[in-house]
């Protein structure tokens, strides 16, 4: 029986864009144990989409930076587009970033002496070194196209609203068109009708190409429209069902 249970787990592996099991994250804060993920297991299939949700200082980021392997698990297993991130060393990370991730992040991050074009063309460059300048650019305009940003290729970040900024972090996550974007809080810089469309933006770009997403906030009605909805209690964990909408007569 152990056998069979162990084949079902892993032919599930095989296919999970996430798998993420019993993964505890401590830090050593002056001497003192600071634990801040507590047993977190979180499967994300292919296409899925997932939002986690939970008050301030819960967790959700540093779960995010283990995702992205940009943080390492104290103990348990991170699993992403099948490697294990805790058996990678740096390099290797580096590769899996590439090659398996986009990330959007709430401030945006774009580099600031780069016009749109060149913040997105640059994250192209890295993801795919094999690609000519011409295509990096024409795949960069492309991407810029499809967030409503084809008239602003030139402009810098300096010279873009805040929704325009998050479009282009949205063309640079996506550009390279990894199997994964993660996404903490996207829209918690923008006012509430602006996030609103970054959001449908976000969610419309990660449908076409069937990207798998986490997305973290603190908007129910973003949260509503994930496939699957996490919430993160003081570093728990827990899949939440969603009270269904009202049926309308
Ligand atoms: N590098 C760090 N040094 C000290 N404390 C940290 C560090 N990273 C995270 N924490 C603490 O871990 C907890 C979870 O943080 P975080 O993952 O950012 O939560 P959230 O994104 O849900 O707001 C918080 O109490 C935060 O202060
Ligand atoms: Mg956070």
């Amino acid at each position: 029986m152990a056998g069979w249970a162990e084949g079902v787990l892993v032919n599930e592996s095989d296919t999970a864009i996430i798998d993420a099991r019993y993964v505890n994250y401590s830090l050593d804060i002056a001497g003192k144990p600071l634990h801040i993920l507590k047993n977190v297991s979180l499967r994300v299939e292919p296409a899925e989409v997932v939002a986690i949700v939970g008050p301030s200082g819960s967790g959700k980021t540093s779960l995010l930076m283990l995702l992205a392997g940009l943080e390492k698990a104290t103990s348990g297993k991170v699993m992403v587009n099948t490697s294990e991130l805790g058996g990678l060393d740096e390099d290797e990370l580096a590769r899996f970033r590439r090659k398996t991730l986009g990330i959007v992040f709430q401030s945006f991050h774009l580099i600031p002496s780069l016009t749109a074009l060149d913040n997105v063309g640059l994250a192209l460059e890295i993801a795919r070194p094999d690609l000519s300048m011409a295509r990096v650019r024409e795949e960069a305009a492309a991407a810029l196209e499809a967030v409503g940003l084809g008239k602003r290729l030139d402009h810098r970040p300096s010279a873009l609203s805040g929704g325009e900024q998050q479009r282009v972090g949205l063309a640079r996550a996506s550009v390279a068109n990894p199997p994964l974007l993660l996404a903490d809080e996207p829209t918690g810089n923008l006012d509430q009708e602006t996030g609103v469309h970054i959001a449908g933006l976000m969610f419309d770009l990660a449908r076409q190409h069937r990207t798998a997403v986490v997305l973290i906030t603190h908007d129910p009605a973003l949260a509503a429209r994930a496939d699957r909805v996490y919430t993160m209690m003081q570093g728990e964990l827990s899949e939440t069902t969603l009270p269904a909408a009202p049926e309308t007569h």
